[in-house]
């Protein structure tokens, strides 16, 4: 895995990240989208992330699919991968708030020690994890990419619900019903969110 250099030294920016966030109008945080293949993580986080840009906030979506074909595709889908995956991508997150921006990651994310230790890397209250709760059963029924029909199949290892687990979150920030409540609801509760924390204020927000 990582191999330490021993000969680098901390720069302190002169820069800060509240000079950022006052720049940019808003405050940056993480907002951690989580749940299986097919439940809606991306098409929330990017249903958040234009709304949030018509209302001229900084943001940025990091996506499981897209982040597999550059920075993580090294990687596989065993546990030591996603576990890898994953701690690139809190560290990733790390910087993008402190570089002042709205980062939201959209990544199944199946464990809780791994959400644990990305929460962990950044001040109380700058991680949100929001659940995308859809039961496996819908997720499968819409299999948008065939991969839950190749799953079944024994074409793909490891698939999360299948031969792979999926941990729920014990005490999400927010937990979305995907199957039941409209992406215009699920929206809404996020920003909703990001209101009542004080992260955006509503005088920025586009009708
Ligand atoms: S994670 O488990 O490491 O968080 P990530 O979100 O990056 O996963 O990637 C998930 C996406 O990779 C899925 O939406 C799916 O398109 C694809 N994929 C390919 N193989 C698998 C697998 N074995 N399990 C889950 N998703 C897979």
């Amino acid at each position: 895995m990582t191999k330490k250099s021993s000969n680098t030294v901390w720069h302190n920016a002169t820069i800060t990240r509240t000079d950022r966030e006052r720049l940019h109008r808003h405050k940056s945080v993480i907002l951690w989208f989580t749940g299986l293949s097919g439940s809606g993580k991306s098409t929330l986080a990017h249903a958040v992330e234009d709304y949030l840009h018509r209302s001229e906030c900084s943001t940025f979506v990091l996506d499981g699919d897209n982040v597999r074909h550059g920075l993580c595709s090294d990687l596989g889908f065993n546990d030591e991968d996603r576990i890898e995956n994953i701690r690139r991508i809190g560290e990733l997150a790390k910087l993008m708030v402190e570089a002042g921006v709205i980062t939201l990651t959209a990544f199944i994310s199946p464990f809780r020690s791994d959400r644990s230790a990305a929460r962990k890397l950044v001040p109380h209250g700058d991680f949100i994890e929001i659940y995308c709760q859809c039961p496996l059963q819908t997720c499968e029924e819409r299999d948008v990419k065939g991969l839950y029909k190749k799953a079944r199949e024994g074409k793909i290892p490891f698939f999360t619900g299948i031969g792979s687990p999926y941990e729920e979150p014990e005490r999400p920030e927010l937990i979305v019903n995907t199957h039941q409540q409209s992406l215009d609801e699920c929206v809404q509760s996020v920003i909703n969110l990001l209101l009542s924390r004080g992260l955006i204020s509503q005088n920025l927000l586009v009708k």
